[in-house]
């Protein structure tokens, strides 16, 4: 497709994958469009076929897959078939492999290592990693090596036995501590930097600072992109939400509702009625 004839990044038909100069091109253009996690192949057909330019397969998967209550415990072992589904759920989706805690930090070769098994193994097509500085030297290989690299600054939630909790980041003067660190991915070949739970403010200077892709969760309306866990999305996370989710449904509700009403009906023995039953 011609630069002139240039699909929108989300809601585009084009059956070609989305990929990372897609999302910089965006940002030209001054597009803005949202990202979801994914985890399993039929929620990543339906936001692939919702538009959606870019799934995340988040370390997240770490809570509302397997229960754990952080993001920490989670092994590559654990991701990887969870990336292999929405590869294989998706068509034109940009399917982004987080890197767990633990499988890039003790080294660039590490690093390298586990990524290029995500992307070998499991069909990613990018990564994401969390920290700036401490992380420009994985950044800068994997970059080299090939592999399209997404950061993520603020709340780092694998972090999280450090910052004492999932709070506000970047408030005050470490603010610019989020800003120099945002251009120092940039500098190593970074594609996009996620920023989490920042003020709004801070993440409106570093949209404006970089070329490459703001993706926000809880940083504002300015970013370029905004992403979400889609379970918090549509009301399917128990518990109290952080303040940046605003809920479109009650999937919860929904659920229970119908997987109650049947049980009430094979309780009542009104299910199976003929209609659904063979002669
Ligand atoms: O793991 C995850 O889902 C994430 C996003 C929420 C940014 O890192």
């Amino acid at each position: 497709m011609s630069n002139s004839a240039q699909e929108a990044l989300y809601g585009g038909t084009s059956s070609k994958r989305v990929t990372v100069r897609d999302l910089i091109a965006a940002k030209v253009r001054g597009e803005k469009w949202p990202m979801l996690t994914a985890y399993d192949a039929m929620t990543a057909r339906i936001f692939d076929d919702a538009g959606f330019p870019v799934l995340l397969v988040g370390d997240s998967a770490a809570m509302v897959v397997y229960g754990y209550d952080s993001t920490v415990p989670i092994t590559v072992d654990e991701l990887m078939p969870l990336v292999r589904a929405v590869v294989r759920g998706s068509s034109r989706a940009l399917v982004v492999a987080d890197l767990p805690f633990g499988s890039y930090q003790s080294s660039p070769a590490q690093a390298l290592d586990t990524a290029a098994r995500f992307m070998k193994e499991a069909g990613a097509h990018a990564i994401k990693l969390e920290g700036g500085r401490r992380v420009l030297a994985q950044v800068e290989l994997l970059v080299e090596s090939g592999i399209p690299v997404i950061g993520h600054l603020g709340l780092t939630p694998q972090s999280v036995n450090v910052l004492g909790g999932y709070r506000v980041q970047g408030r005050g003067e470490s603010g610019e501590q989020v800003m120099y660190d945002a251009k120092a991915l940039e500098a190593a070949g970074a594609s996009a930097v996620v920023l989490e739970v920042v003020p709004a403010d801070l993440a409106a200077r570093v949209t404006a600072s970089l070329s490459i892709p703001t993706i926000g969760i809880g940083a504002g309306a300015s970013t370029d992109a905004q992403v979400l866990v889609w379970q918090d999305l549509v009301g399917l996370s128990a518990g109290p939400l952080p303040k940046f989710v605003k809920p479109y449904a009650d999937l919860r509700g929904v659920l229970t509702a119908a997987v109650t009403g049947w049980a009430a009906d094979v309780t009542s023995g009104a299910y199976p009625d003929e209609a659904h039953a063979y002669a």
